[in-house]
């Protein structure tokens, strides 16, 4: 009996090591590190997380109910054991600019095993800044602050924080793997230029779930080396939509593969799902296996878009093709309505045709007075499944189809 009760000790002993750290983390409560209301936190921010770092069992670093003013903040690992970020107030960034103009708000890297919880919101107030500058009419005005970067992180779970602005909202998460984010909102309003949600890039297994993501620009934007992106019941809008790209224009981007957006609803945005490429670009990666199911398009103003002469303002040249090759594209059952016709483009590149395209299920209705919907395709051939709406490449233009 004896040997067989320590053996059982003994299997259970590092569970139980695990239970201890996952479920008494150390406390570090940035008021215990000077931390005031009103005052910068920045400091205390800081040493709290070095602290943190250094724990050889698990930590919690709260950021308790109130406002607080937050300048700058840059939290680099590596950490020895998991650190949750407990934010239960409001951070408050500065109105002018940031102390170091050139950094973004708030900077995390080098962590694995991190949590950001608490219910808190990030508050860029470009609301304010918008008030006090003149962005709308100058160009070149002071760039507003609200960037929260996460990168070269692993093993993240980000969830139930609100991160609002206005004028340049932008989450980046570059580098990184085992990140899911849920429950996590995002509001900024729809005039604000270039600010997309998140922003993914070089990142394997990324999910985004069960949030809200309004904004200026994409809702989320991927860049190259992704792969494995899950992005399951999110609404987006306003904004631009779910994209990845463009692509095409460096030499030393990698490959994008497996993009899945599922059950996700897009209101009012430009764009519902769209790849880019830029024609006459030296790149030859290749974008494969993206499925796109049950989504629901309401008032979108192109649905679904390939576009591989992906050209904005006419500052490219469509002498050449693009070199990206574009496969295993599976879009099924989506419904809703489109702003404009067109509501499925597909123009592939004249020299390496989409591949592979499989649509099911698809009915997209234009309520407007240029006719019913349409589709604009080249240079692909789907295979088309079930009830379609409007029907798929019935006008194919472009020779070479596969
Ligand atoms: C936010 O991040 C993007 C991409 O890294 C960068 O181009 C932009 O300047 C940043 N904005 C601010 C306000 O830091
Ligand atoms: C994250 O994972 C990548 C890939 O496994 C690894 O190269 C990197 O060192 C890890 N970073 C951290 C901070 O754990
Ligand atoms: C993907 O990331 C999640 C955390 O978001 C993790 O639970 C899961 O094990 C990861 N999957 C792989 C294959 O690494
Ligand atoms: C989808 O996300 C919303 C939050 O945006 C949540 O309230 C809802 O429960 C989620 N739906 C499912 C099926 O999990
Ligand atoms: C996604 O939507 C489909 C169809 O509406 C539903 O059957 C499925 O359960 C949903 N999946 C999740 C994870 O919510
Ligand atoms: C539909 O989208 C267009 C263009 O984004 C917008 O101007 C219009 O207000 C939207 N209509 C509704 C009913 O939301
Ligand atoms: C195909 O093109 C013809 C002639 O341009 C046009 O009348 C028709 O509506 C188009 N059909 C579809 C489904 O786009």
């Amino acid at each position: 009996m004896a040997p067989k009760f320590g053996v059982a000790i003994l299997l259970f002993l590092p569970f139980l090591a695990f239970m201890v750290s996952a479920q008494v983390p150390t406390i570090f409560d940035i008021t215990k590190y000077g931390a005031k209301p009103g005052a910068d936190i920045s400091g205390a921010l800081s040493n709290a997380w070095k602290e943190a770092c250094l724990s050889s069992t698990s930590s919690r670093i709260v950021i308790p109910p109130g406002t607080w003013s937050l300048s700058q903040v840059k939290l680099i690992g590596p950490n020895k054991s998991p650190i949750e970020l407990r934010v239960q107030g409001t951070l408050k960034a500065p109105i002018g600019q940031l102390p170091n103009k050139d950094g973004e708000w708030i900077t995390i890297n080098y962590v694995n095993h991190f949590e950001i919880s608490g219910g808190g919101v990030f508050d860029g107030q470009g609301t304010e800044a918008w008030k006090r500058n003149d962005c709308h009419k100058n160009k070149k005005c002071a760039k507003l602050p609200l960037n929260l970067s996460f990168n070269f992180i692993n093993n993240t779970y980000i969830h139930d924080v609100t991160t609002k602005d206005s004028k340049n909202f932008h989450v980046n998460c570059i580098s990184s793997h085992n990140v899911k984010f849920q429950r996590f909102t995002i509001s900024a309003p729809g005039d604000s230029p270039n600010t997309d949600g998140i922003h993914l890039g070089r990142d394997s297994n990324i999910t985004i779930i069960d949030s809200i993501i309004s904004t200026g620009d994409d809702c989320v934007s991927i860049g190259d080396e992704s792969r494995e992106i899950h992005i399951e019941n999110v609404t987006c809008g306003p904004g631009h939509g779910i994209s990845i790209g463009s692509l095409g224009s460096n030499t030393a981007e990698k490959d994008v593969v497996g993009i899945y957006v599922k059950n996700c609803t897009f209101i009012s945005t430009t764009n519902g799902v769209r790849v880019k490429t830029w024609p006459s670009a030296p790149a030859h990666l290749q974008i494969k296996d993206l499925h796109y199911e049950n989504i629901i398009m309401n008032n979108v103003t192109y649905p679904i878009v390939i576009d591989q002469e992906y050209c904005p303002h006419n500052l490219c040249n469509l002498k050449d093709p693009s070199f990206v090759k574009i496969s295993n594209v599976f879009i099924k059952n989506i419904k809703g309505t489109s702003y404009y016709p067109e509501a499925v483009t597909m123009v592939c590149s004249r020299t390496n045709p989409c591949e592979n395209v499989q649509i099911a299920d698809v009915d997209l209705t234009y309520s407007g007075k240029r006719g019913p919907t349409t589709t604009i395709c080249a240079n692909v051939k789907p295979t088309l499944v079930g009830k379609l709406n409007p029907p798929i490449c019935a006008n194919i233009t472009g020779a070479k189809s596969s």
